[in-house]
Formats: structure tokens, C-alpha cells, sequence
């Protein structure tokens, strides 16, 4: 844990009142990652407010945060019973949830926006906040493949716009990249810094190009290990092993797209190709096309690369 985590769940264990870059943030999506999100921002001190199309979906996503603060809990405070049923307490105090977009932006700093990786419903989404939210709201996307200037283009705040990307599990998961768009201004990305480390994470910055650094790097890379594998210039398991001992990467290739999801990898590689036809890091393969019409998703689906336990 950083000195200024610490520090910051010190702060809130003796109620004192902090002087946050952005104390009140609407994430949008209560998925995997909006879940995850909501929890950090909650659990340091900011007053969240969490939207989703449905009850059922806020309670699912609530239930999920619960759970994974308690492992939190747990590993923080040990046996102390008191201190961790304190800092539960208090941090879910601190969420509320909505299934309101325009209610949920009324006195938001921030808006993180982390729903299906499509510009058609985002670009839905973000007209409407535009709208219902105040002129000082910063917007941010959590987007992993898509343009932050194109979902920013249906918007009247495009100096309030950047993307905040974060990675799963959010909670566990040190990074953060920060996005800045030719028109982001210096305030508001100066403001998602500050936020990104109220936050916890180690922040980077990168300029608004395709994967951004940690997708851009990996995406390619894994489809060139498909592109091996097809070729048969060695199996998926000597690919992994090669590069875990090799390289000292803590999964292979093929793991990796065994636990990112083979249809996500496929869709980010597809959006790319569509995008930038010339580039050949960017050409999806026969293989990873099949695999994914198959319904051999990965670990989600019990087969990708490998077969897992359901
Ligand atoms: N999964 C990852 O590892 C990862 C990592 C970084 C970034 N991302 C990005 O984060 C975003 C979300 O990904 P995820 O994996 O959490 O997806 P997910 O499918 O787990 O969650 C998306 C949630 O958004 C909700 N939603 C859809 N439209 C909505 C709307 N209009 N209003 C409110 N909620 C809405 C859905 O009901 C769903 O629960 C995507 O843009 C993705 O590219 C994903």
C-alpha cells in the first residue's frame, strides 16, 4: 500500500474531512470494472454514486463490491473485527446507487463512464449528461480499444473530456492510464492525475492513440502468438512457458487471452483492423476468429486456448 493510501484511510478513520481533487463521482456501469471502480473511489474517500439499467443489476453490482470489501477488510485489518466492520461501514456509506443517469450527474465533479464497449451507446449516453450535468463536470471513459476523442466529439465540454483506464481487477490492480486528447485541458487532466492517485493507483499519461500503452502492447502481442500457433512453429503451452520462464512474464500469451476473454481480444482487434487496414500488428487471425464462433470464449466460457473448471 502507498504512503498516500495509508494516509488516506488514516484520514477517514479519524472522520476528518479531506480536501479531495473531485469528492463526488458518478461511475456509470456496474459491471466488472464499474463495480471495481465505485469500490476504490468509495473506499477513499469520495461519495459515489453508482448507475445501472436496472435494480437487479445495482444489486448485483453492490453484492459484488460488498464481497470484494470484505477480502479488503480482511487483509487490512486482520482480526480486528471492530476496525474492519468500521471501515465497511463507512465506505458503503459513501455509495449510493441510481438507475438515473441525469439524476446521478446533479452535483457530480466527475462522471467515469464504464458501460458496453460500444460509440453508438456511449455516444447515447454521454449526450444525455451533457445535458443534465453541471458545466464544471469533468467526463471520463474507461474505454479499452475506442477513440476518447471520438466519444468525447458528441459532447459541448470536450476541454472537461479524457479517459481514465483502468485495469481489472480495479481494486488490485496498481495502474492507471490517463488520456489526454488534443483538447483535454491542462486543469482537467491536471485533476484526473490528482484524482488517479487519491485513488492509490500509480497514474501514467498517454496521448489518445489505439490500446492506449498496456493494450497497445499486449494486443498485438497476442495475436502474434496466435499467428505462431497457427503457423505451428510451437504449441500454445511451450508459447506460454517460453515467455513465463523466457521473459518473465507471469502468464503466457495464451493464458492471458484464456483470462481476457478471446471475443474481447477478437472485437479489439477487428475495431482496430477496421479503423487502420494497413497496419498488419492489427490483422485478426483465422484462428481466434473460429475459436470465438466456436463459443471457446476462455475461462468465462470453460474452453479458449485451454479447458478450465466452470
Ligand atoms: N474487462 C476489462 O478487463 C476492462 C479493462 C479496462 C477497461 N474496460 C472497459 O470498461 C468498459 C466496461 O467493461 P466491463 O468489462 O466492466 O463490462 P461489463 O459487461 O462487465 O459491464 C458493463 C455494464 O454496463 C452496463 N450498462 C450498459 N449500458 C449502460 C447504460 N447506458 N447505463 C448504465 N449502465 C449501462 C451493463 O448493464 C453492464 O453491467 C468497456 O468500455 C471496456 O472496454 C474493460
Amino acid at each position: 500500500m502507498s504512503f498516500l493510501t495509508l494516509n488516506i484511510f488514516r484520514s477517514f478513520s479519524s472522520s476528518s474531512v479531506m480536501n479531495l481533487a473531485l469528492k463526488n463521482v458518478t461511475v456509470v456501469g456496474g459491471g466488472l470494472m464499474g463495480s471495481g471502480i465505485a469500490q476504490v473511489a468509495a473506499q477513499t474517500g469520495h461519495n459515489v454514486t453508482l448507475v445501472e439499467v436496472s435494480q437487479p443489476l445495482l444489486d448485483k453490482a453492490t453484492s459484488n463490491i460488498k464481497k470484494s470489501l470484505e477480502r479488503v477488510a480482511k487483509k487490512k485489518f486482520n482480526d480486528k473485527a471492530q476496525d474492519s466492520e468500521k471501515f465497511m461501514k463507512e465506505t458503503l456509506d459513501r455509495l449510493k446507487t441510481t438507475t438515473s443517469p441525469s439524476d446521478s450527474v446533479k452535483e457530480a465533479d466527475i462522471v467515469i463512464e464504464a458501460i458496453v464497449e460500444n460509440i453508438k451507446v456511449k455516444h447515447d449516453l454521454f449526450k444525455a449528461l451533457d445535458q443534465a450535468a453541471p458545466k464544471s463536470t469533468i467526463f471520463a471513459s474507461n474505454t479499452s480499444s475506442l477513440s476518447i476523442a471520438e466519444i468525447a466529439s458528441v459532447t459541448n465540454r470536450k476541454d472537461r473530456f479524457g479517459g481514465l483506464h483502468f485495469f481489472n481487477p480495479v481494486p488490485v490492480m496498481k495502474l492507471l492510464e490517463v488520456i489526454r486528447t488534443s483538447e483535454t485541458s491542462d486543469d482537467t487532466y491536471n485533476k484526473m492525475m490528482e484524482f488517479g492517485k487519491e485513488l492509490g493507483k500509480q497514474t501514467i499519461t498517454c496521448k489518445d492513440t489505439p490500446g492506449f500503452v498496456v493494450n497497445r502492447l499486449l494486443v498485438p502481442y497476442m495475436g502474434e502468438a496466435v499467428r505462431m500457433l497457427e503457423r505451428g512453429d510451437a504449441t500454445a503451452r511451450d508459447i506460454d512457458i517460453a515467455m513465463k520462464l523466457g521473459a518473465g512474464y507471469p502468464m503466457g500469451p495464451f493464458e492471458l487471452l484464456d483470462y481476457v476473454g478471446l471475443d474481447t481480444t477478437l472485437f479489439i482487434l477487428d475495431g482496430w483492423h477496421e479503423k487502420y487496414p494497413e497496419n498488419p500488428l492489427f490483422k485478426p487471425s483465422e484462428m481466434l476468429k473460429k475459436l470465438v464462433s466456436e463459443g471457446k470464449l476462455g475461462m468465462k466460457s470453460g474452453e479458449g486456448f485451454y479447458k478450465h473448471k466452470k
